[in-house]
Parts: C-alpha cells; structure tokens; sequence
C-alpha cells in the first residue's frame, strides 16, 4: 500500500484543470448499457472506480473498443457485443459500489439483471431500498437471494408510472439514475417525484436525450420521461467534477494559495462558494489565457482563488444539491480547523461521515462530535502526524491539512484517493505542495523496514 509523505508549509501558486466527474461518469458509463450503439464518452478521468467499472462492463458485454496507451488520453469508447451475461458480480460490486447503476439499464434493455447488494462502506450503509421501490414501480419484478438483487421485467416490458423517489434523508443521486435510465425504454410515461437536482443527473439526462430519450424537468425534483423504443450511439463530454474543484478552492484556502483553475464547474458549486466567500476566501473570474474573455459556459469557467489571512468560522449543513456537497463536508473541515473561531458542521446526508474526525484531531485540531455535528474550535496550527485515510473525501481532508500542518504528515491508504482523484500528487506538487508517494514497505521503521 501506498502513503503520502507531506512536508507541510507550501502556499499553493499557479494553475491547474478540473477533470471529468467521477460521479457522471460512472451512470454514464452503465448507460451505454441502454443502446445497442456505440458510445464515446470524452474527458473521463483515470479513476481506480472507473477501472472497476470497465471490468464490470466487460463481464456484461460492454466491451472498451481502445485500451490505453492506444486509447487518446480521456477518450472512452464502450460498444455493448453480447448480452447474454447480465449478473454483476459481488466480486466486482463489492470493490465499487457504484455497480448499483448497471441495475436500471440492464432490466430495461435485456429484461433481466442479477446485481450484488453492495454493501456499506465507511461513510454509512448505503441501502438501495429506494432504487427497487422505484423500478418495481416500473413493472420490474425484485427478488433478493443470497445477497443478489434480481429484477426481471413484465412480458411487455417495463410500465411508466409515477413514482415518490425520497427517502428519509431527501433524494438519491443512483436511485435516480437508476429509475430515470429504466424509465427511458418503459411504456408510457414516468413521473419521478423528489428525484436528485445533482448536475451529475443532469449530464446523464442530456447524454440520454442526445441518444433519443425523452426526458423533461432534469435539475429539478420533478423529472418527467415519456419512454421510447430504443436509444441510439453517442458522443458525449462528461461534465467537470465539481467536488474535485472543491478540494481545490479549499487546497488553495488551507495554505492561503493563489491559484487559477480552469474547467471549474461554477454553476454547481454555489453553495459551496458561498461558504466559502463567508470563510474569506474570494473566486473571481479569469480569463484561461491572455486575451480571451472569462469562460461563457459557468459549467466550464476559469478562475483564480485568494483567501484573507484569518478564515473566518461558518455554520454548514450538508443537503442534497443544490445544499452544501456532503462531498465537501471532510474537506471543509479542514479548513475549518484552522479558522478564527468556532465552525459547526452538520451531517444531514451520512451522519456518521466523521472518520476523518479523529484523524485530524491526531494533527491538533480541536473537534467535538455530537451525533451527525461536530464543532470545530479553531486553533492557530496543525502539527504532522501520521494519520489513516478511510475513504475517498477523507483522504483529500487529510491531504489538506498535511498541505497546511507545521512539519511532515504521513497520509496512509492513500488508495482510498486514487479512487476519486487521479494523480492528486503530481497535480499539488505542480502547484508547489511537496507530496512524495512512498510504498510503504520503504517508510523507515515500517514492519518490513525501508533502505538505510
Ligand atoms: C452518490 O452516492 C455519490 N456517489 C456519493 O459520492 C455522494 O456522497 C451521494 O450521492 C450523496 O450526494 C456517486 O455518485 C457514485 P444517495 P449515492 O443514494 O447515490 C440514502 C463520493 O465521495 N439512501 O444519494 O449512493 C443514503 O443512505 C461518493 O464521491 C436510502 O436511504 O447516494 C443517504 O443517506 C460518496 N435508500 C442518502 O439517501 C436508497 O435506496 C443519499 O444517498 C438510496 C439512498
């Protein structure tokens, strides 16, 4: 297993791009499943979850036409050649859990699907009650054995219908791809009331549109789907990752930085900067290169990001979007230990998303849970420490503050980020961090003991 070996001091300087979101492209991806057409899928990022889901793919006959190196940097070709497997296996599942979104386009295009349950994971236990309730809904017969879901469609195919999609914690972004992908082959008309806003859902309803479907209402609670008989190929720009851009606006914030991001998805972090502007930390608009006006589209904007010297503390509350990302809330975090005062962060998505919690409170900062908030009392530092990473927005939470803390942080299973973050390291060393990857059989005093 890899650690980040992280001298802490550096103010970030200089520029860096956002990557294709990991969270459209990964129902992006399960929507090929849909058409019998090719699929070009451009700007993905090199995610260890997307790897997953390629295998995933693969095993259910959505083959990759290129493979890297051949493959241009970015571009996913995805062509479905034999739908005769349609079992997602636990193996596989159990590794992403994102699988989940294969669920609602296999049982509309093949009239079957075998899906693992996934399981939980470190952020909560993530049910998929609300998935199966709605395509039930939709005529899909649901049975569970031995930890898989199994869904079979009526004789005639998948019925629209009107569907309540909420739950107990507001919306579900897969749930949502999942009944939305379904409803575009069902007969009829499907009403998905309380449906996930997301801009991931977004970009997933106008790839679908773009490949024939017929959906209204995308980035709102109320999506309407009147189903078609059949969606053809595309070619489609995968949005950017919004809370990438996030751990960098906050990246540059935690070590009162300077830096100019380019493709940053604006328009859907207005919550975030939001907060942020309350923190004191200020984005303005920029031209991507001399002489040429400020992006037009606010899903692709450049920007350049300062912060004031003192953060100021704020009260945040995560929600589903358009609320603050619960995403951003380990990440924020960070930031907030450092500030002039007393922050309070609630959890409302995963309430028991505080793993970071005690890691942080390893480097010094001052932290009180209490159920789903924690208050955060600033302190004037960090110290390194060595510290766990236990999921994906901890990890980045702990990078942060190794990126702030006085003296060396040593982040480990750092293969959480590589889930969600691809080359983070090159890309904060290239904006003056000093991040070294180690394996860490070579950290001195490991069990197996490093050279010298
Ligand atoms: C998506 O997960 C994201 N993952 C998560 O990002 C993100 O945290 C989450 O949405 C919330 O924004 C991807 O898009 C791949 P949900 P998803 O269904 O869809 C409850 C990251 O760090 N719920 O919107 O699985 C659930 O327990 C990851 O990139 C039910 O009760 O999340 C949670 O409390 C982590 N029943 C809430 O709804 C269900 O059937 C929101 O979950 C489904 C969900």
């Amino acid at each position: 297993m890899d650690t980040f070996v992280i001298q802490g001091g550096q103010r970030l300087q200089g520029k860096t791009r956002i990557n294709g979101s990991k969270n459209a492209a990964l129902p992006l991806t399960a929507a090929a499943l849909l058409t019998d057409g090719p699929v070009t899928l451009r700007d993905v990022p090199d995610l260890a979850d997307l790897k997953n889901m390629y295998r995933l793919l693969a095993e259910l006959g959505c083959m990759r036409l290129t493979e890297p190196p051949a493959a241009e940097k970015g571009v996913l070709k995805l062509h479905t050649q034999n739908t005769t497997n349609s079992h997602a296996r636990y193996e596989i599942v159990k590794t992403m859990r994102a699988s989940i979104c294969t669920l609602g386009p296999l049982v509309a295009k093949r009239g079957y699907a075998k899906v693992s349950m996934p399981g939980g994971c470190a952020i909560g236990d993530r049910p998929v009650d609300l998935h199966l309730r709605g395509l039930a809904a939709l005529g899909a017969e649901i049975t569970l054995t031995a930890g898989d879901i199994t869904a079979k469609s009526p004789k005639g195919g998948l019925r629209g219908a009107t569907i309540f999609l909420g739950g107990a914690f507001g919306s579900t972004v897969l749930g949502t791809a999942n009944v939305m992908s379904a409803a575009t082959l069902a007969k009829g008309v499907t009403i998905i009331e309380s449906a996930a806003c997301e801009p991931e859902i977004v970009d997933l309803a106008n790839m679908l549109n773009a490949m024939g479907a017929k959906i209204k209402g995308q980035g709102s609670p109320r999506l309407i789907i009147e189903g078609v008989k059949e969606l053809s190929g595309i070619d489609h720009t995968v949005i950017p990752d919004r809370i990438e851009a996030g751990t960098f606006l906050l990246a540059a914030a935690i070590t009162n930085g300077d830096i100019v991001i380019d493709n940053c998805p604006m328009d859907g972090l207005l919550a975030v900067v939001d907060k942020l502007a309350a923190m004191g930390i200020h984005i303005q608009p920029v031209s991507s290169a001399p002489g040429i006006p400020p992006a037009v589209d606010p899903m692709r904007a450049s920007v350049r990001v300062t912060c004031d010297r003192t953060i100021r503390p704020v009260e945040v509350t995560t929600q589903p979007h358009p609320g603050f990302p619960t995403d951003i809330q380990a990440q924020l975090m960070a930031v907030l230990t450092l500030a002039d005062g007393n922050s309070v962060v609630t959890e409302r998505i995963f309430p028991d998303r505080f793993m970071h919690v005690a890691e942080l409170s390893r480097m010094g900062a001052k932290l009180y849970r209490q159920g789903a908030t924690v208050i955060v009392s600033g302190v004037k530092k960090l110290i390194g420490a060595p510290v766990m990473a236990s999921d994906l927005r901890a990890s980045a939470c702990l990078v942060l503050a190794g990126l702030a803390a006085e003296g060396t942080t040593h982040v480990h299973r750092v293969y959480h980020l590589d889930r969600g973050y691809e080359k983070m390291e090159d890309r904060l060393n290239a904006l003056g961090a000093k991040i070294e990857r180690v394996d860490d059989k070579d950290l001195p005093g490991s069990a197996q003991g490093g050279e010298g």
